[in-house]
């Protein structure tokens, strides 16, 4: 069975747009445990824009699923992912000016670095996944630097104008799953996916877990508001 892991950045997100306490992604995560979901993600990144260091140790306590964590690969990431220890770790490039991460990590490039901070990770018992473009050199490389998962960087397939052009983003996709799967890497996949563009990423084989995060939250805001207004309209007592 597919698995979906849901991303509450987002809700982290609006929280910190204010600087208050709400809303919570500890809350998010257990309502998407409830509805059924297989995984809880979050992103630290290094500028703490959304996720805070207190999210992810209450979430360590409180997921009762699998909490993976997203991160970048510095030394101050790695440290954290070991005090904490996520049952999975994605690691992801991040840039400081990017509204959501671009792209998927340059694994052939980083291969040295990442081989050490893999096995640490490694050691300590948790699962460590690479985001990656549906490259096959990206994939083979991180076969190499001992990586346990790739998650298929889904955003240019999602960007695309044509059916051209998709079809094409689709072959690739479903080329990466080939190669990583003889391989004996675990596949995922994600960014970008809503719930207009998933249906031909599923009809692929081979994908284990989802991770979707800006449509589901986008989606939770506007169904529901009109519950969240007729609250309010019974406070009026209207
Ligand atoms: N997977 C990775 C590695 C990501 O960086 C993100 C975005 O944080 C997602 C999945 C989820 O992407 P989206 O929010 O577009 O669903």
């Amino acid at each position: 069975m597919i698995k979906l892991g849901v991303n509450v950045d987002h809700i982290a997100t609006i929280r910190q747009a204010r600087g208050v306490s709400e809303p919570d992604p500890v809350a998010a995560a257990i309502l998407a445990e409830l509805a059924g979901a297989d995984g809880i993600t979050v992103h630290l990144r290094e500028d703490r824009r959304h996720i805070q260091d207190r999210d992810v140790e209450i979430l360590r306590q409180t997921v009762k699923t699998r909490l993976n964590l997203e991160m970048a690969m510095t030394d101050e990431m790695v440290a954290i992912a070991l005090k904490i220890l996520p049952d999975a770790v994605t690691l992801v490039p991040e840039g400081r000016h990017e509204l959501t991460t671009e792209g998927g990590l340059d694994v052939a490039l980083l291969q040295s670095t990442l081989k050490q901070k893999i096995a640490l990770l490694k050691q300590a018992g948790i699962v460590v996944s690479l985001f990656v473009e549906p490259d096959i050199d990206q994939i083979r490389a991180s076969h190499k630097v001992g990586a346990d998962y790739i998650e298929i960087h889904t955003g240019t397939y999602c960007e695309v104008g044509s059916s051209v052009e998709r079809r094409e983003q689709l072959q690739r996709i479903e080329l990466a799953i080939s190669a990583a799967k003889k391989l004996n890497l675990g596949v995922n996949a994600g960014h970008g996916l809503d719930y207009r563009n998933i249906g031909p990423v599923v009809a692929l084989a081979g994908i284990e877990e989802f991770n979707i995060g800006h449509s589901i939250v986008s989606r939770a805001v506007l169904v529901g508001m009109g519950q969240a207004v007729r609250e309010m309209l019974q406070l009026l007592k209207r």
